[in-house]
């Protein structure tokens, strides 16, 4: 029999891959626009797997409901899986499978992109030169070379923007709770937490969203760093302490704040809000500053990065359906 799976926060791109990629499997899939969460989990009643992504809400509650309709199999399309109680998982014996790597170059290069638009200011250059405006009042950005760049979380995607920005000349200095030798090779540096917030001009976020991180740049984390730091996040909103953030914009100890992640971002990111009045306030606050880049959540979104997110999805619930052992297994 085939094996039934409901897709949710589904949108045109990754129906695409899904049915381009599943005629290798054949599996019989249903796609849902609306997220995962207690009041839509009834939607799964009769499916093998659910395939869900970042902002999806998979909690206890969600859970219970999945385990009564008998689903076996929560299959994220993503790395993070913060969204996931995997506790309530394993007590209802559903495995959670996810996918661990698919493109780090991506969202380091994202990370990246950030950086030299804030700094460079070409999203803005763009529009001026569209309206017949030559002139470069304000357009003045900083070189990259020689400057301190922090890199907090060096596994997969940390590792590969310390050699991405490397190319530029900068001086890495690095915070993990376990160091990578091939990086210290690399000439990059590991030093304390608090370290790297006090010497880095421009600090990107690659840790994972836990308990320990959660609004690692607080107020207090703020107040240690250097007068105009650019700070940059690719990794999950609530590493940041939004209201923070914006007091630290407001009295310009932050000069630039790049964001692709948001941690109110369920109810905005992924939707085409233009027509509606957005009532998050914080959002419409960072919005309104200059030097403030939002890109809504992104990162991740290459060709490259949604053909192993699609195939690696795929053999995940291709093992699971197989019986067999599950590689990608968050436990
Ligand atoms: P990874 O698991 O390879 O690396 C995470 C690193 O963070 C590890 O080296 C780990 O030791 C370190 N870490 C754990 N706790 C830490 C702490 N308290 N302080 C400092 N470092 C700590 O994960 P990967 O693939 O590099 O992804 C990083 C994060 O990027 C993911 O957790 C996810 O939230 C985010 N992400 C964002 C995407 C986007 O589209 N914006 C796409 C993919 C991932």
């Amino acid at each position: 029999m085939k094996m039934k799976i409901a897709v949710f926060s589904t949108k045109s791109y990754d129906q695409h891959y899904f049915e381009k990629y599943n005629q290798d499997y054949d599996f019989n899939f249903s796609f849902f626009e609306t997220n995962l969460h207690a009041d839509t989990a009834n939607l799964t009643d009769g499916f093998d797997v659910v395939c869900v992504f970042v902002n999806d809400i998979v909690d206890e509650k969600t859970i219970e409901i999945l385990s009564n309709n008998g689903v076996g199999l929560i299959a994220l399309r993503c790395a993070g899986f913060n969204n996931v109680d995997i506790e309530s998982a394993k007590k209802h014996e559903i495995k959670v499978v996810r996918v661990p790597t698919y493109s780090p170059e991506a969202v380091a290069e994202h990370a990246m992109a950030l950086i030299l638009t804030l700094n460079r200011k070409t999203h803005k250059a763009y529009n001026r030169v569209r309206e017949g405006n030559f002139s470069l009042k304000n357009l003045i950005g900083f070189n990259v070379h020689k400057k301190t760049v922090g890199v907090i979380g060096t596994g997969q995607i940390g590792a590969t923007f310390c050699k991405v920005i490397k190319g530029f000349g900068c001086r890495i200095i690095a915070f993990d709770i376990s160091e990578n030798s091939e990086l210290k090779e690399l000439g990059i540096e590991y030093l304390s937490l608090e370290g790297v917030f006090k010497q880095a001009d421009i600090i990107s976020l690659h840790c994972p969203l836990n308990e320990n991180t959660k609004h690692i740049i607080d107020k207090a984390s703020i107040a240690t760093m250097k007068e105009g730091v650019m700070i940059i996040n690719t990794s999950r909103g609530a590493l940041i302490n939004t209201p923070d953030a914006i007091d630290g914009l407001t009295n310009k100890k932050i000069g630039y704040l790049g964001i692709d992640v948001y941690e109110q971002e369920e109810n905005l990111f992924f939707e085409d809000l233009s027509e509606r009045i957005i009532q998050d306030e914080l959002i419409l606050r960072l919005m309104s500053f200059p030097n403030v880049l939002i890109t809504s959540h992104q990162a991740f979104f290459t060709k490259e990065a949604m053909v192993e997110i699609t195939t690696t999805t795929l053999e995940n619930i291709h093992a699971f359906a197989k019986s067999k052992a599950l590689e990608n297994e968050v436990k």
